[in-house]
């Protein structure tokens, strides 16, 4: 392995970025969504092993308060090895704030725990498909 991590969305393959959240699995994504989402972001990671895009994760910040974590995901084979932890370490040193914010997929909270997050007991969400979230675990 030669993981490398890198902010620059210029050689990425929205294409390549969406097998990674399919296979991951973190969802179904349009590449062309997914091109908007991370050259928007302000703070992105791509991973990378040699010229193989394996992983990824972005975030919003106002870098001076607070950033808000989305979308760390890896290929299954290069999971459980240390490089989700360095993208979310790229992450928070690249939005220079000092709180990070962020809703982890349910079942995923270990490992943010172990990365210091703890659990919000006021965090509130106003979702455009409520029914769906709810059904996959994410508001009450
Ligand atoms: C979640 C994810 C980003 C974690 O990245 P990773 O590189 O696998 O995690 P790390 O190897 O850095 O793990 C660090 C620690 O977090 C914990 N951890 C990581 N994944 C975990 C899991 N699935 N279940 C429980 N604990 C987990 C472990 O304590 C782990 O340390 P250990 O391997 O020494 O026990 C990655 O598994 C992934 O891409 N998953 C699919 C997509 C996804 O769900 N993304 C999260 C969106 S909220």
């Amino acid at each position: 392995m030669n993981i490398r991590l890198s902010d620059d969305p210029t050689d990425i393959s929205w294409e390549a970025l969406a097998v990674v959240f399919h296979r991951a699995p973190l969802g179904e994504r349009k590449p062309e969504k997914l091109r908007e989402a991370f050259t928007r972001s302000p703070v992105r990671c791509f991973v990378w092993d040699d010229d193989r895009l394996i992983g990824a994760g972005r975030a919003l910040t106002d870098g001076v308060t607070f950033a808000a974590v989305f979308d760390i995901v890896l290929l299954p084979e290069y999971q459980r090895k240390g490089i989700g932890s360095r993208i979310m370490e790229h992450l928070a040193a690249a939005s220079k704030a000092p709180n990070l914010i962020l809703h982890a997929v349910p079942g995923k909270e270990a490992f943010y725990r172990k990365l210091g997050f703890r659990k919000m007991t006021t965090a509130m969400a106003r979702f455009s498909n409520p029914e769906k979230q709810q059904e996959q675990g994410y508001i009450e």
